[in-house]
């Protein structure tokens, strides 16, 4: 198939490069985002690959749809910002890559954890200026923490795991418990006891109406004082003004994120020449117990082969127009 691969970066054009040299498929890749106005780049090709970031709206679809496109593969697990109901008008066939890689996200987790409580962001920078005090650099132990996991899916499995090996208390709330986690020594709990208990709470649900704002100021009141916060999942599951009221009242000992409630026009790109105009993400970089990362959990050079391996296997099925093991059904 000839397919135009929006929202190229550098990373991805690698890994895909390196596959094509096994595959019939020929591959445009294109920097710009897939939106109203580069849809039509689509013209003459077979398929379309797009990203998370990609928002493929009613008229996204539609335009594509008259550039002859009748196939989307989705390089990303997330589907919510795909208008499904369209994609079922239009006669599209979609498909995804349900899971790569949870382990690279769960240690992405654990990584936020022992960069925060050993302050390692805060020392690499000090020894790089040849300051070697120790001043100020204190950390805690995981070693008999009690670590918290709210949704214990594929990632929040992995991250459970690796925080037992650490020799943490796991307790966690999913809506569905997982059975070979508790023969393993995790305790499934109530959510507010989860949060309650918790020293480290880590955050692996998906963004649900029911998980908007599942951290916000209500939920942090009955936290232990100076809980350590990660979130790898999706911006939208902390109300960002109440975490960061709750680092100036010391509520929140330690936040780690790797994604933001509006990430959306900051994150995938360099805006180091830019002025940031969100306040927000602004007053965040000013606590020095904050460590943000821009959506990077999942980049592993294993996870991108896996994207890869994958996109191209439904391509194949697209092409081949057998049942489709990715398709997202509408
Ligand atoms: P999954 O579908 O395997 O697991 C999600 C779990 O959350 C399920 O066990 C489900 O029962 C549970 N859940 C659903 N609603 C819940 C609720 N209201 N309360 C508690 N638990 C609930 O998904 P997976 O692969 O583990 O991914 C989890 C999330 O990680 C994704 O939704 C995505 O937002 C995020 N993610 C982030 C990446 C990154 O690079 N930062 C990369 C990939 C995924």
């Amino acid at each position: 198939m000839k397919v135009a691969f929006f929202n190229t970066k550098p990373y991805e054009q690698n890994s895909f490069e390196a596959q094509l040299k096994n595959s019939n498929h020929k591959f445009t890749f294109f920097e710009a985002k897939l939106d109203k106005e580069t849809a039509k780049l689509a013209e003459g090709h077979d398929a379309v690959c797009s990203f998370v970031n990609d928002h493929l709206t009613p008229l996204v679809l539609k335009r594509l749809k008259n550039c002859g496109i009748n196939n989307i593969v989705l390089r990303c697990a997330g589907f919510n910002q795909v208008d499904l109901q369209s994609v079922k008008e239009l006669g599209i066939k979609i498909c995804r890559v349900p899971a790569y890689s949870p382990e690279a996200v769960a240690e992405h987790a654990m990584a936020l954890i022992l960069a925060l409580s050993r302050k390692t962001h805060k020392a690499y920078n000090r020894v790089r200026e040849n300051n070697f005090s120790l001043a100020g650099l204190t950390g805690f132990n995981l070693h008999g923490k009690t670590v918290g996991v709210i949704g214990t899916g594929a990632i929040g499995k992995a991250f459970a795991k690796i925080a037992l090996g650490f020799g943490c208390e796991v307790i966690a709330f999913d809506l569905y418990p997982n059975e070979k986690l508790k023969k393993i020594g995790v305790k499934f709990l109530d959510l507010q006891e989860v949060l309650d208990k918790s020293d480290i709470v880590s955050l692996h649900c998906p963004l649900t109406a029911q998980t908007h704002h599942l951290i916000n100021k209500d939920s942090l009141a009955t936290m232990k004082d100076g809980v350590t916060l990660i979130n790898t999942s999706r911006g939208g599951l902390i109300n960002t003004k109440d975490a960061i009221s709750g680092l100036k009242h010391k509520k929140i000992g330690f936040l780690g994120i790797d994604v933001y409630e509006q990430e959306e026009n900051l994150f995938f790109e360099n805006l180091s020449e830019e002025i940031l105009m969100d306040e927000q993400i602004t007053r965040l970089m000013t606590f020095p117990n904050v460590l943000i990362t821009g959506h990077q959990a999942f980049l592993t050079h294993e996870a991108l082969a896996e994207i890869t391996r994958v996109t191209l296997f439904n391509l194949d099925q697209l092409e081949a127009g057998v049942s489709l093991e990715n398709e997202i059904k509408v």
